[in-house]
């Protein structure tokens, strides 16, 4: 399955200067401006403004609840290592829902309300408790240090700047246990046709007689290691009436040496790195990225 997901949303038109990195000390200036202020300076704006979910949990589930490749992966990790398990990226607690069906006790770091509003939900109708705090993995703020920390299916692919991506390490390695891993997935970057609408054959049917059919269009931006996601979801009705959804994500892809040397850069040891969740090397086919790291 295509390990893409989800929605951007621009607060300020083309996206508020979230600084970073570039443009020297003026840059810098505005970074530290633009990010208090949300301040808009669009030819100053390297980067996607951070990711907002809201809009697309509505059809996350839809979209990625069949998605199982990575769950018996992080069930064995978390039984192996015992003790709470912090998830970064819970989303609408797919993975949540399942490790804690497995006995595991998972607390979920979550920023999107939307998104927990969907864990709840699952909550509610598999008869489970699933714990869920809302902030980012930069924000992320707990006495309590965590023998394994996970973040599956990229969710370190909102982090769009190196200072978010350390800021977000560092404060992930700062909740880990002596002795502890940090483990995660990304996709390795194979690209589609772009600039080109796209169905893959995701149809989706509800119970009232309507279908989804999910179109996209990709764009690649290459010196910001970034693609753009364009979601255009067709629903048709019974009756033949059709009604347009328009979801934009944006995600920042990795290199595994690039990752690898984040996590030095954030206080971690070099990390196990294999190109499946079965343990196989990383290879020129292989579709994810799995890291798995101690601090050092
Ligand atoms: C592709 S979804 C994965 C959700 C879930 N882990 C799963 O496997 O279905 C990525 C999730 O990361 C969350 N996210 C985005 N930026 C984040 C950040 N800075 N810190 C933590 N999570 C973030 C999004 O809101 C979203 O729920």
């Amino acid at each position: 399955m295509r390990a893409v997901g989800l929605l951007t949303l621009y607060p300020c038109g083309r996206g508020p200067a979230e600084g970073r990195g570039e443009g020297g000390f003026l840059g810098q200036m505005l970074y530290e401006w633009g990010s208090k202020g949300r301040l808009c300076f669009d030819s100053l704006t390297p980067y996607p403004p951070p990711v907002n979910y809201d809009d697309l949990a509505p059809i996350y589930d839809q979209q990625y609840d069949s998605y199982r490749d990575d769950l018996h992966f992080y069930a064995g990790l978390a039984e192996r290592a015992g003790g709470r398990v912090l998830e970064i990226g819970a989303g609408t607690g797919r993975v949540t829902a399942f490790l804690t069906r497995r006995g595991a006790a998972v607390l979920g770091v979550e920023p999107s309300g939307e998104m927990i509003v969907g864990a709840q939900a699952r909550a509610a109708r598999e008869g489970l408790t699933l714990e869920l705090v809302q902030a980012t993995a930069q924000t992320f703020a707990s006495d309590e240090r965590f023998g394994l920390i996970i973040a599956p299916f990229n969710a370190l692919m909102h982090l769009y700047t190196p200072a978010e991506q350390l800021a977000a390490l560092q404060n992930i390695r700062a909740h880990l246990a002596p002795g502890g891993q940090f483990v995660f997935d990304l996709y390795v970057p194979h690209f589609g046709a772009m600039n080109t609408l796209r169905h893959e054959g995701e149809t989706f049917h509800v119970p009232d007689g309507s279908r989804t059919d999910l179109f996209l269009l990709q764009r690649h931006d290459a010196p910001r290691q970034v693609i753009t996601t364009e979601y255009f979801a067709d629903t048709t009705a019974p009756d033949g009436a059709l009604r347009r959804a328009h979801h934009t994500l944006t995600q920042r892809y990795y290199t595994r040496f690039e990752m690898e040397w984040l996590l030095r850069c954030a206080g971690f040891e070099a990390p196990r790195v294999t190109g499946s969740f079965q343990g196989g090397p990383l290879v020129e086919t292989s579709e994810v990225m799995v890291f798995q790291a101690r601090g050092a």
